[in-house]
């Protein structure tokens, strides 16, 4: 299996569908905030065009027009702060109400992906990794996006009145750019000064700390180094220095001539309206004060499409990632799973290597489990027995080779509802920090608080000693970092995982994973006996992994599995009488039993 991952969906799209998916749950919300500050954007801009009216009014001694000027002055600036005061409020909701919205929706979608394949395969953890932690900001981007929106829009009416006074203003733009690009390189070249003398640096840091703490001074004092590190300081810290300052030098000579270049151009533009087009004062005031708003509306919409473009940009094309590949799996998912099995369950050529790996795991394993069964798999430890479960449980997909439940591809069936059909413990099993009933009943949900049914899985899994000692039984809260928690023993909460396992019914597919291998033998040996017992006559199958050669031989089919291929298949008896690996595994055994 090759780890070239599928590349990321295309950016313009991917930043789309987010913005789709925010206005889809909270539509009021992001129009809201979308318009506000779009609104929010204008008084500012609009300044320019009051200054003009006011300077015409002065000087052509119009009152209106200095009435009207000054109100719109008093407008935009009562309006600018209250437009700004609102327009945050809502946008802060905004962001509230959709970060809720897109850490579910993002954690839905990783819960709908059926196999845990992404949560194993390092170019998928890293793309999820960063998909949660930026699941936090990705509400930013919708913000940025307004507020990039409001800057064009302040660009686009500064402009705009810029050319209402001559089109070639226009061209003031153009001149502005130069500061721009200037002032995003300036950090960029200064950091990168920084870094390359980074390790100077430290050295200096280094030897000051040797120079004047305690613990080097009796030796400092003893060789006598002290000027040595005084003048080794002086002399890494200038190696630093120098070239961070020739950068700042630098930088700040280019920035200079970029803005001595926008500079000249709106001085240019202020004698070319005046002198030229002889034009009113107000004219001029305009350009005047248009002029120098435009440099910092380019530099400010730049730096939010920066933005945009880096982080959030990278945010939402990784949403958009996990939503097609959630998507894709589920399409595949088109027929029913059995209410019954009426044949078994049979492997076909499987072969597994675990994603991202190229190590096979499982080769070839071709296998039938007859419905009704209880079959156990022995093996030693990595032959890849509970690999087979996990497989079975459509955890993972085979490599090759098809799983056929029914002589139905078990890849077909929709995972949850194969699931629901399932029932389990394994050995590495989670601690449910729960109530005890709860603790237990989770393997049903549906039966969750059915005190009857979750006491009936207890008694099943051999736990209802466990539960009786519990201070308040089924109502005992488990774990002990919880108000009231109680702890208990591995081998206890091995039974609670038991017990949760046996919440199922009547299962389609019963799965114990050494989920006793805490227990002594004989309760093992005890506990499988009862259990297959009460499963045989039934169409479920069994699948028991252990150790225990003593609770093995009492399965109807024995499965041998050796270094990722199966070894041998059989019962007890045809498996003794063939003198085999088996034979020779329960020999040894029983010998030391003996
Ligand atoms: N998530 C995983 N990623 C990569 N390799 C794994 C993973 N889980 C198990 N393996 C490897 O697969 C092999 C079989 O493991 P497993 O099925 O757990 O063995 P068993 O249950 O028989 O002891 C082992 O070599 C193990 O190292
Ligand atoms: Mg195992």
């Amino acid at each position: 299996m090759t780890s070239s991952l599928e590349p990321l969906p295309p950016a313009l799209r991917s930043m789309w569908r987010l913005c789709k998916l925010g206005y889809r749950h909270e539509p009021g919300l992001m129009a809201a905030a979308f318009v506000l500050s779009l609104v929010a954007a204008l008084p500012d801009a609009l300044l320019a065009l009051w200054l003009k009216l006011l300077g015409n009014g002065l000087i052509e001694h119009r009152a209106t027009l200095v009435r009207v000027a000054a109100v719109g002055l008093g407008v935009s600036a009562a309006g600018s702060w209250l437009l700004d005061t609102v327009s945050a409020r809502v946008q802060r909701r905004f962001r509230d109400k959709v970060t809720i919205a897109l850490e579910s929706h993002v954690a839905r979608l990783q819960a709908s992906v059926s196999t845990i394949a992404h949560h194993e395969r390092p170019e998928y953890l890293d793309r999820l990794a960063m998909l949660r932690t930026q699941v936090f900001v990705l509400d930013h981007m919708y913000l940025s996006v307004f507020s990039t929106c409001a800057w064009i829009l302040r660009l686009g009416v500064t402009i705009a009145l810029l050319m209402a006074i001559h089109p070639a203003l226009a061209a003031l733009a153009v001149f502005a750019l130069p500061t721009v690009l200037t002032s995003t390189w300036r950090p960029a070249i200064e950091r990168r000064a920084q870094e390359r003398g980074a390790q100077a640096m430290r050295l200096a840091r280094h030897l000051f700390t040797t120079a004047t703490t305690a613990p080097p001074g009796k030796e400092v004092r003893l060789t006598g180094i002290g000027p040595r590190l005084q003048t080794g300081r002086r002399e890494k810290w200038e190696e630093w220095y120098g070239p961070v300052a020739s950068a700042r030098w630098g930088s700040a000579i280019w920035h200079t001539l970029a803005w001595t270049v926008f500079g000249g151009a709106y001085v240019g533009a202020v004698v070319f309206v005046a002198a030229w087009l002889g034009r009113p004062a107000g004219d001029v005031l305009l350009v005047l004060a248009a002029g120098s708003r435009l440099s910092a509306y380019i530099g400010a919409t730049v730096g939010e499409i920066g933005f945009l473009r880096g982080f959030w940009m990278d945010g939402s094309r990784r949403l958009a990632w996990l939503e097609d590949y959630a998507a894709s799996i589920a399409a595949t998912a088109d027929l029913p799973v059995p209410a019954t099995l009426g044949r078994g369950i049979r492997f076909d050529g499987v072969s597994f290597a675990y994603p991202g790996t190229t190590r096979l795991v499982l080769e070839d394993v071709s296998l039938s489990l007859p419905a009704g069964a209880v079959i156990a798999i022995v093996g030693e430890n990595g032959a890849g027995k509970t690999t087979l479960v996990k497989l079975l449980a459509r955890m993972y997909e085979p490599s090759s080779g098809t799983i056929l439940v029914d002589e139905t591809p078990l890849g077909r069936m929709p995972a949850d509802r194969w699931r629901s059909k399932l029932a389990g413990a394994f050995q590495d099993f989670f601690r449910f920090e729960l109530i005890a009933r709860h603790s237990v009943g989770v393997g049903e949900v549906a039966h969750m608080d059915d005190d009857a049914a979750v006491l009936a899985a207890t008694d099943r899994a051999g736990a209802a000693d466990v539960v009786a000692r519990l201070p308040a039984g089924l109502d005992t809260q488990l774990g002990q970092t919880w108000p009231g928690g109680v702890e208990m023993s591995f081998g206890q909460w091995q039974k609670i995982a038991l017990a949760r396992g046996f919440m199922r019914e009547q299962p389609l597919l019963l799965v114990l994973d050494e989920p006793t291998a805490a227990l002594d033998a004989e309760t093992e040996h005890a506990l499988f006996e009862r259990y297959a017992a009460a499963s045989r006559g039934r169409t479920g199958i069994t699948l028991l992994v252990s150790h225990r050669f003593s609770t093995v031989r009492m399965a109807d089919l024995i499965v041998v599995l050796d270094g990722a291929r199966l070894a041998e298949v059989g019962t007890h008896d045809e498996l003794m009488a063939r003198g085999g690996q088996y034979s020779q595994l329960y020999e040894i055994q029983a010998a030391a039993y003996r």
